[in-house]
């Protein structure tokens, strides 16, 4: 049951900061009280390193880092063996791309488009430069959501990867996963999924959606920070060579440079990991389960449409996504600049985030560099929003530039 009040209560930086509307959750999030016990419980109560050790501290931090992997594996419908933990999504998307350079070559084609966060496209210019494959931007609407119809068009033998988020982080663009990764395998190619701005908000089953790969980021849905989710179907994760080589992922190696890795997924995780964060993560998806992550998404839907209705007619606003159902509300204020604007609405106590957000070519889509966005999540209210909707009202160049002189 969907209970706004209680689930506030969770959260001791809403507690602590009963003035701010936090609206830079694409950014990162607040975390639950279940969570931070879980970190400090391995501060004072189980400290050691994880699979290392034999005496029974050691080998009780073992088991709450694989009941991690387990409670990860049942939130995406996955086997455990198919879950890894890096440190962010950035370097989930890294290992893949680094992986699957062993199976492309010169003029192989990576479909991908221009909403894509810098992490889920510099690796890829990266091979464009050391192999010679090539990039190709898969046509979008207005709002960023790929077409299906151009995107078959574009379909060939020379594809191999299909590379995109699920959900844009500006626009919030929901794209056709399961059509796009349907037509991936019709042809032979792999389906990448960068799930940084999905998998925190609903319910994402990589079984029923047939992913090959997916990945995300522990802090952006309550989790501790320096946590990463790499998901690979077995098959695959066992065809792809770890990006970090070291200790902890390795069964075997002599003097003549030879070495036996470990089966999947441990031979991704070199060197001591996040223990504690790994550890803390369980107890986040545990919480985000226990909520239900369909209660999760359709409260933030209706929460959204709140938020944009109130936006739309507002005449200094330019509203860049506001046909997407969910995701960030995305505007600025005209003739202001949005650093500006997010300033004034700081002044306010309102929290959001200006600038390009690291989609450094959405300018070609939607033909400015920079804007506010303000990303919601479950703990949000309307009040919250009434709140920011009345200070967006406020922003024109004289008060945005007043709060700085
Ligand atoms: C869509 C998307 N991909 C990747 C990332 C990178 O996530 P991290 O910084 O946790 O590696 C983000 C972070 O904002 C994102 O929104």
């Amino acid at each position: 049951m969907f209970d706004l009040e209680k689930i506030r209560q969770d959260f001791p930086m809403l507690k602590n900061h009963p003035e701010l509307v936090y609206f830079d959750n694409g950014a990162t999030t607040f975390k639950p009280q279940v969570v931070i016990d879980k970190v400090e419980h391995y501060y004072t109560h189980a400290t050691a390193n994880v699979h290392r050790g034999d005496y029974a501290l050691s080998v009780e931090v073992d088991r709450l880092y694989d009941e991690t992997r387990a409670i990860v594996a049942r939130f995406l419908n996955c086997d455990a063996s198919e879950v890894a933990f890096l440190h962010n999504d950035t370097e989930c998307l890294n290992q893949i791309v680094y992986g699957l350079s062993y199976q492309l070559k010169k003029g192989d084609i990576v479909l991908t488009s221009v909403a894509e966060h810098a992490s889920n496209l510099l690796p890829w210019y990266r091979l464009k430069e050391q192999l010679g494959i090539e990039i190709k931007y898969l046509p979008v609407n207005a709002q960023g959501v790929v077409d299906l119809e151009a995107a078959k068009a574009l379909m060939s033998k020379q594809v191999k990867v299909i590379a995109l988020a699920h959900v844009t982080n500006v626009l919030g663009s929901v794209q056709p996963i399961q059509e796009l990764c349907e037509l991936a395998h019709q042809y032979g190619a792999y389906m990448v999924v960068d799930g940084a701005q999905s998998v925190p908000h609903r319910k994402v089953d990589v079984k029923a959606l047939d992913l090959d790969f997916l990945t995300f980021s522990s802090h952006k849905m309550c989790g501790p920070n320096g946590v990463g989710v790499l998901y690979g179907k077995k098959e695959l994760l066992e065809n792809i060579p770890p990006l970090v080589l070291g200790g902890g992922m390795n069964a075997r190696f002599q003097s003549d440079g030879s070495v036996l890795l470990k089966d999947v997924p441990t031979r991704f995780e070199a060197g001591t990991p996040n223990i504690e964060g790994v550890i803390g993560f369980g107890a986040a998806c545990e919480y985000l389960m226990d909520i239900g992550m369909d209660q999760i998404h359709n409260y933030e839907k209706e929460l959204r449409s709140y938020f944009a209705e109130q936006i739309k007619p507002l005449a200094h606003i330019q509203f860049y996504n506001p046909d997407n159902a969910t995701g960030p509300i995305t505007f600025n204020a005209k003739e202001v600049f949005a650093q500006d604007a997010a300033g004034y609405l700081a002044s306010k106590n309102i929290a959001v985030r200006s600038g390009n957000h690291c989609a450094k070519i959405l300018h070609e889509l939607i033909g400015t560099d920079s804007t506010i966005r303000a990303s919601l999540y479950f703990y949000n209210t309307k009040e919250e929003v009434d709140r920011c909707v009345e200070a967006i009202k406020e922003i024109s160049i004289e008060n945005a530039i007043g709060v700085f002189f």
